[in-house]
Order: C-alpha cells, then sequence, then structure tokens
C-alpha cells in the first residue's frame, strides 16, 4: 500500500532555469545543490517545499532516458510520482502479481534520496509514470 507521496518529478532542459522559476516566480526559497546521477542519466536537485519536494531532472550524457521525453516537451514538464512504500522488494512483488510491468530489469535502483527505487510502467497507472521508494528512515 503506497505512503506519503515523496516528491513530483518534473524534467526540465536547464536545472538552473527551473531553479530561476521556482525561486522568482514561485517563491521557493529551499533548494538543494544540483548533482549528477551518471548511471540514471540525470542532473537533479530538489525544491524543498512544506509537504512534498519537486524533483528537477535534466539530461546527463547522451543516452540519458529522458531525452525522448524533452523531445515531446521541449519546456519540460510533469514526469513521474513517487510515492513512498514500506518495503520495495514486497511492493515490487505486488505489483507484479497484479499485473504490472516494472521497468527494467526490476531491481530496485538506488535513487536520489540514498534508498531503492523502482518504477511502474504509465500503462498499468493511469498514464502517469510511478516511482515507488523505500520509505526513509525517520519518515
Ligand atoms: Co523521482
Amino acid at each position: 500500500m503506497i505512503g506519503r507521496l515523496n516528491h513530483i518529478g518534473v524534467a526540465t532542459p536547464s536545472i538552473d532555469e527551473s531553479v530561476k522559476m521556482y525561486r522568482d516566480i514561485l517563491g521557493a526559497t529551499k533548494f538543494t545543490e544540483k548533482w549528477s546521477m551518471p548511471e540514471q542519466g540525470v542532473w537533479v536537485c530538489f525544491v524543498d517545499l512544506p509537504n512534498t519536494q519537486i524533483e528537477l531532472i535534466e539530461p546527463y550524457g547522451e543516452d540519458s532516458p529522458i531525452h525522448g521525453f524533452l523531445a515531446k516537451n521541449p519546456k519540460g514538464g510533469q514526469h513521474h510520482v513517487c510515492y513512498e512504500v514500506d518495503d520495495i522488494i514486497a511492493a515490487r512483488d505486488d505489483m507484479r502479481a497484479k499485473g504490472c510491468t516494472i521497468l527494467g530489469t526490476g531491481e530496485p535502483r538506488i535513487g536520489a534520496h540514498g534508498v531503492p527505487v523502482i518504477f511502474v510502467h504509465p500503462k498499468d497507472m493511469g498514464g502517469i509514470l510511478v516511482e515507488l521508494m523505500q520509505k526513509p528512515e525517520g519518515h
């Protein structure tokens, strides 16, 4: 069963430009540093909001999985929604038993928060790419 909404993933052609928008137009004040996750093919930066985070993702390298998304959405756009789960392996097995497609090998990868994550195909999730993430300590 899903828990808290952890973050909303937003693809952008430029994290720097997106940070300006969140800061100067929307008035957000808390941002992480931008860092690269070469294995995932993304630059990442989190915008901290009172009840959740926005995960800004920008392509890193030519094989980035979000090049295709940005080709269809050149200005960027809402890319995925991430929910916390108590047990990522149990959640994956449950989703599979219910007929859902887990992206990639299905083995959890370490996500931007340093905990294991999986992605569930949008065709099974009402058109939304869903990230499930092992609940971090303290959440
Ligand atoms: Co995410």
